[in-house]
């Protein structure tokens, strides 16, 4: 979809479509206003009617309306004005677009983006809506051999803003939010791809395509280089998988040239079995999502390079299969970690903290200021938080706090869980320097506590992303998330976010 900014009044608009909302009930926005003034009360008599509420979600398409230059306006349901608030914004867009591909319009001009959203300013509202309506069009069917086709699909979209002094930041917005939608969409397709596709040797293909693409430099380590430098908890994992081990570097370098970078690490278990401490038949496909964490850093590089941010971002991820069999790690096995801290491996579905703590260990030679690493870590977190919020847990109080307000303005919300010492305790083992499982309680907590172990050379923070990074059901599929916070909190990093 092609994208533009303007600034003018709805009824002079010549486009295939005019958006306008329509609060609940029955008051319209003042853009629907001018439509109304130019139309002679048309719309105030099609309300009237009580054809439109402006309940959330709704949309009534009137065509030719008198005083008009547009041969559509669709008015969309905004719920109470009291009420409306940065989630029904963005419901508000999503609806418009969906609404907009079912009809025959191939452009239209959209006046949602000049509703008052509680502190949030234009910037917001139009990066928020690109991004929004992007999103909303999304659809993974390369698998379908009957595609589910759109008959005249939305072309151009032109996001009207109220002030001719507002055009400068609103293209900057725009930007960003067509980068962000971007992001997201690679990590969507990484998390939806099956595991037979979508193994570690194809995540390295992704990466050096990426680094094609955007001028990037880009390492693969493989299983020799691994054992060399000595990264057996990585390895560990990897013993009972067909398919080899990567470790994929990426550096993209957009600021000063010396400049200390911040890295993302992602977990990039392409399938997670268990290994021997194989899990439950039910929903098992459903760890084919194990990889969110490295399909979202992998999503975010690709954003903050179409962004071209001034600053400098490497991405790590470690990515294996977790399979069972002969030569597969048996619980009870006792490894030597790149950090030299050994490890008791007591269940082997714990496995994601295993790749995590060598590749955290491995980040230290990039001198990094700081360091995220984001994975679909534990069910424990999503027993905590549900699939709401990420966890969030920080060896830093005010890094906690900037990626939290990072996820509130990107919605897409992160929840502050303890780190306390109390917690490591769970991790003793009476054969190595720690276990690689806490027991039944605290799980996501006692798991962060672990990796806090390898940490401890920079400023870190963990995103646990097992509730977030996709949905289950009928349509399940992954979130994207959290790219938009990991883009927001990197916009702040270069002083061009709010
Ligand atoms: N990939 C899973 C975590 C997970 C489970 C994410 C369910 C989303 C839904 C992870 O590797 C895992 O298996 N964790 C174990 C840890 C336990 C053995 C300490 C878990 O959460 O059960
Ligand atoms: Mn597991
Ligand atoms: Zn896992």
């Amino acid at each position: 979809m092609e994208f533009s900014i303007k600034s003018g009044s709805p009824e002079k608009q010549r486009s295939a479509c005019v958006v306008v909302g329509v609060f609940e009930p029955r008051k319209l926005s003042f853009p629907a206003e001018l439509i109304d003034k130019a139309a002679g009360g048309y719309l105030a008599d099609v309300i009237r009617r009580g054809d439109m509420e402006g309940k959330a979600g709704t949309t009534l398409l009137l065509h030719s309306v008198p005083g008009t230059l547009s041969d559509r306006v669709l008015l969309v349901g905004l719920g109470k004005e009291k009420d409306f608030r940065e989630k029904e914004f963005t419901a508000a867009v999503r609806t418009a677009v969906r609404t907009l591909n079912d009809t025959g319009a191939f452009d239209a001009t959209l006046f949602l983006t000049e509703l008052p959203v509680k502190k949030r300013d234009v910037t917001w509202r139009v990066r928020q809506a690109a991004c929004t309506a992007i999103d909303a069009t999304y659809r993974f069917d390369q698998f379908k051999s009957k595609k589910e086709e759109v008959r005249r699909p939305l072309r151009k979209l032109t996001l009207a803003v109220e002030r001719r002094n507002e055009l400068t930041q609103a293209e900057t917005a725009l930007n960003q939010g067509t980068a962000i939608a971007e992001g997201i969409a690679l990590a969507r397709t990484l998390g939806n791809l099956p595991p037979n596709v979508c193994h570690p040797t194809y995540l390295a293909e992704q990466a050096r395509a990426l680094a094609d693409e955007f001028k990037l430099d880009c390492d693969i380590l493989e299983r020799a280089d691994m054992e060399k430098l000595g990264m057996n908890a990585l390895l560990a994992v990897a013993r009972g998988a067909h398919q080899p081990p990567k470790l994929i570097v990426l550096h993209y370098r957009g600021g000063p040239a010396a400049g200390k970078p911040v890295v993302l690490v992602g977990k990039g278990v392409t399938f997670d079995t268990g290994g021997i401490s194989l899990k439950p038949a039910a929903e098992m496909d459903e760890m084919k999502f194990d990889m969110c964490g490295a399909a979202s850093v992998l999503g975010t590089l690709k954003a903050v390079a179409r962004m071209a941010l001034p600053i400098n971002l490497t991405v790590i991820v470690p990515a294996t299969e977790n399979m069972p069999g002969g030569n597969a790690t048996r619980p009870g096995d006792i490894v030597t970690s790149l950090s030299g801290q050994t490890i008791e491996i007591l269940n082997t579905d714990a496995e994601g903290r295993l790749i995590l703590c060598d590749a955290l260990t491995y980040a230290e030679r990039f001198e990094p200021t700081t360091v995220i690493d984001v994975a679909t870590l534990t069910g424990a977190c999503v027993v905590a938080l549900g699939q709401v919020a990420s966890g969030l847990f920080s060896s830093k109080d005010s890094l906690a706090r900037d990626l939290l307000d990072a996820g509130e303005e990107a919605l897409d919300r992160a929840w502050h869980m303890p780190l306390w010492d109390d917690y490591q305790e769970l991790l003793k083992s009476p054969f190595a320097d720690m276990g690689n499982i806490g027991g039944r309680y605290g799980g996501a907590i006692t798991a962060a506590c672990f990796l806090s172990r390898f940490t401890k050379q920079y400023d870190w923070a963990h995103l646990d992303i097992a509730g977030t990074a996709w949905k289950s059901g009928a349509d399940k599929g992954a979130t994207g998330r959290p790219v938009p916070l990991l883009v927001h909190w990197l916009m702040q990093q270069a002083g061009s976010g709010e």
